[in-house]
């Protein structure tokens, strides 16, 4: 949750990364900000997202994750998978001296960076434009919604290259398009594009290019109109939907209910108990 301890990346340490953060009232917008490799992803990019996921100032309500440029993200930054790596970073050779325990409770640490972007006290919109590749398709599936420029072109390419989506895109992935259709997307690492994404379930929305900022800015005003409390109510109750019975989710309703009309209609005194 929202840590008070750990203190929020600055944004001078971000810009050096490649990131900026805007908190605007209710509503916070990260953009991957290195254009001219677009966007591309460092081991620092998801170290920092976590930060700022723990830092998240307590009144933000709608996180927009967005890219700056002509792509929202060309996934990770190829230099990883060079000898040399980056500078202060390592590389996946560096990685690989590790035993198999400590490579994955590293990509744990990474995957955090884009867990909390499902939070049920937030709701996350990606403003996708441009390629959408690997590490940046991955970003995309971890938000709540998505917002597509009629450019958008999604490629999950990690297969391709030897390896695995391992940031948290493969659940979201198969949630919204289905086993069959995730399992050709990965394993081709085609293209997808704005059309298709759209009828896939991909994304919510699809809009000219010059109008992903306005269109993405108008969305994030609507999803404001709920009650902050029952927006996170409402959100939880659905995340948990897919893993309950009927019966089981009647019940889930059926307390979340009680619980906001017992805060909303009920004396001081209860009103103070939860
Ligand atoms: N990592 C590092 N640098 C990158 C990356 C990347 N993933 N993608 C682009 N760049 C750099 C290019 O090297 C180029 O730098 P330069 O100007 O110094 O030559 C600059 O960004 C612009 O790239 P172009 O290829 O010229 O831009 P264009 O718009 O024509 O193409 C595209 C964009 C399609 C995204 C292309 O750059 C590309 O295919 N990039 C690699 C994508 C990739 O394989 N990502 C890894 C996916 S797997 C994963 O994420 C785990």
């Amino acid at each position: 949750m929202r840590g008070e301890a750990e203190r929020a990346p600055d944004s001078e340490q971000l810009a050096e990364i490649g990131l900026r953060l805007e908190v605007d009232g209710e509503i916070a917008t990260i953009t991957l900000d290195r254009p001219e490799r677009r966007n591309a992803q460092t081991f620092a990019t998801w170290s920092a997202l976590a930060q700022i996921g723990t830092t998240l100032p307590e009144q933000v309500r709608v996180v927009v994750v967005r890219g700056e440029g002509p792509s929202f993200s060309a996934g990770i930054d190829v230099r990883l998978f060079t000898p040399g790596g980056i500078p202060g970073q390592g590389s996946f050779a560096s990685a690989a001296t590790h035993d198999g325990g400590t490579i994955e409770r590293r990509i744990r640490e990474f995957q955090q960076g884009f867990l909390w972007l499902r939070r049920p006290d937030i709701v996350s919109i990606a403003a996708v434009q441009g390629h959408a590749i690997g590490a940046g398709f991955q970003l995309a599936l971890a938000c709540d919604l998505r917002v597509v420029a009629d450019d958008v072109k999604f490629c999950m390419k990690e297969p391709a290259l030897g390896l695995v989506p391992d940031l948290t895109g493969t659940k979201p992935l198969v949630d919204l398009v289905g086993l069959s259709r995730a399992v050709e997307i990965c394993l081709t690492a085609r293209v997808v594009e704005a059309g298709e994404a759209l009828r896939l379930g991909l994304a919510e929305r699809v809009v000219p290019a010059g109008e992903l900022e306005a269109a993405t800015r108008e969305l994030a005003s609507s999803l404001l109109t709920a009650d902050r409390d029952a927006a996170t109510a409402t959100k939880r109750l659905l995340q948990g939907a897919a893993g309950r019975t009927l019966e089981e989710q009647a019940a889930a309703e059926g307390a979340e209910q009680a619980a906001r009309i017992r805060k909303l209609f009920g004396g001081p005194a209860v009103r103070g108990d939860r």
